[in-house]
């Protein structure tokens, strides 16, 4: 699921041949593209599935740079040169990563509590879940210097190009745009909330001072864009802002803003959901889950409380009271991936959709016929691929998310086919993917009635609306994202 990483047999991208010609690329991200780890048989290695790591881990591998990451793996420091890197892939060695080791303590200010439990709720607009604390603020900051600390130690003193990535590390922009040599670039793959929201943050001004140590900032959606330059202008009446031409002048820097909605690698699922493998799972999944026929609602997510997974289930359970005809013809199979575990908000967000999923079953099910069927574990890209196709609508309804690439997975899967993607307003995917059933989350009534009408629209009308979306998401892949992107960083850094 997420972002896939079948770039690996794309030719070299134009942009990369180019920058990566002129000058190295550093990656820096919180998370690693590969994990070593001890175990009894010795030392193991993996490269955790999905997320944004395994995407962008064929273009380092294609450019020979240098990847900064936090090195999470038991046993990552084993295989290290006193300069904590390693050459990797294991298999193939094409680009070092350079690990950062993070205490305990580092751990839980960074990443648990700050980036997990005060930014990620705030720019989700999730208040209630909102908790803040400056100590631990003050980790973040000291953990983000290291990040940024470890890249500069990288650039060895040349012109370097270093690409952040996301919201764990939105101040390492202002430690490396001290150093005039390095092109500094940042995505931000979650949604920037309005400034009325971003206010309740006590560190709101020194997050945004840190992202403007930015040359180019790249948002999902011009949305994003706006609400951050509307905070810039909030937070510093001194800044001169410019949102025709997404620009940013504070203190004698500039920084461009853009939107770069990010996508997927449309063809490999597309050829994944052709092999004759996913169609005989897909057979499987369809008898097992709906063995009097019917219609398979699908929904696939990480357990977190910003995918709209409780409303979901009550729009659906809506659809089963008002609409009884439907019971043992409609399933919903809801696969949610364990996430974030050590964040007290997401254990307890897990139970609970543990126990609504048991309860509704209580409530309505009926013979051999089970209403929700609920899977607890991380699948495979096959496995995931396979419960596309053999949904005949997906729900993505999330409160509020920045991209949502589930929902264009699912279109990417669907040659042939005619589902139904039902889609939340909130997601930055809605943007671009106007031709499916958009809902607002909130609404469980009229999501209970867009589900109702996905199964009654007629095939042909079906069909009509998904190949215009697979069209949308075959025109614009991962691959173009990364183009537009370093397109702009070349244009931009001549004068940065
Ligand atoms: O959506 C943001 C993101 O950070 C992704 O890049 C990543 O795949 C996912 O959340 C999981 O997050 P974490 O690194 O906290 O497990």
């Amino acid at each position: 699921m997420s972002l896939t990483g079948l770039l690996c047999d794309m030719p070299l991208l134009p942009w990369l041949r180019r920058t990566a010609a002129k000058v190295p690329l550093i990656l820096v991200s919180n998370r690693e593209p590969f994990v070593h780890h001890r175990t009894g048989d010795g030392l193991l290695v993996s490269a955790p599935a999905g997320g944004l790591t395994s995407a962008l881990q064929p273009v380092m591998a294609q450019s020979g740079g240098t990847w900064v990451a936090w090195g999470s793996g038991s046993g990552d420091f084993d295989v290290t040169d006193p300069l904590d890197g390693v050459m990797v892939p294991p298999d193939d060695p094409r680009y070092r990563l350079r690990r950062l080791r993070l205490s305990a303590c580092d751990l839980l200010g960074f990443y648990t509590e700050t980036a997990n439990r005060a930014i990620w709720p705030l720019c989700h607009s999730q208040l209630t879940r909102f908790v803040y604390d400056a100590a631990h603020w003050h980790t973040y900051r000291k953990v983000n210097e290291r990040f940024a600390a470890a890249a500069i130690a990288e650039a060895k003193g040349r012109s370097a190009v270093c690409w952040v990535q996301d919201y764990q590390l939105a101040l390492v922009p202002q430690f490396l745009r001290r150093v005039k040599s390095i092109f500094v670039h940042q995505f931000w793959h979650i949604p920037w909330p309005s400034p009325d929201i971003l206010r309740v943050f006590p560190e709101a001004r020194r997050l945004v001072a840190g992202l403007l140590g930015n040359h180019l900032l790249g948002f999902q959606t011009g949305n994003d864009v706006r609400n951050f330059l509307a905070s810039v202008r909030r937070l510093f009446r001194d800044a001169v802002v410019e949102p025709a031409k997404g620009l940013v002048r504070l203190h004698g820097r500039r920084t461009a803003v853009r939107a770069f909605p990010i996508s997927i690698d449309a063809e490999a699922f597309r050829a994944q959901a052709a092999h004759p493998d996913t169609e005989a799972r897909a057979a499987e999944l369809r008898a097992r889950f709906l063995p009097g026929g019917g219609t398979l609602l699908l929904g696939v997510d990480r357990a977190d409380y910003t995918k709209g997974i409780p409303r979901r289930l009550l729009a659906f359970e809506r659809l089963l009271m008002d609409h009884p005809r439907l019971h043992g013809k409609v399933t919903l199979l809801q696969v949610a991936v364990p996430s974030r575990s050590e964040v007290p908000e997401y254990q307890a967000f897990e139970a609970e959709i543990a126990e609504r999923v048991e309860a509704l079953n209580l409530r309505h099910a009926q013979g051999p016929w089970v209403p929700v069927y609920l899977v607890r574990e991380s699948l495979t890209q096959a496995e995931v691929t396979a419960c596309y196709r053999a949904a005949d609508i997906c729900l993505v309804t999330p409160l509020q998310d920045g991209m949502n690439l589930v929902a264009k997975e699912y279109v990417a899967s669907q040659e042939g086919k005619a589902g139904v993607l039902v889609l939340s307003r909130f997601a930055g995917a809605a943007r671009e993917l106007r031709e499916a059933e958009l809902v607002n989350p909130y609404d469980t009534g009229a999501m209970a009635a867009a589900i109702l009408k996905a199964i009654e629209t007629p095939e042909e009308e079906r069909a009509r609306r998904m190949a215009a979306l697979r069209r949308r998401v075959h025109r614009h892949t991962i691959g173009d994202w990364m183009t537009d992107i370093f397109e702009e960083v070349e244009r931009l850094r001549p004068r940065a």
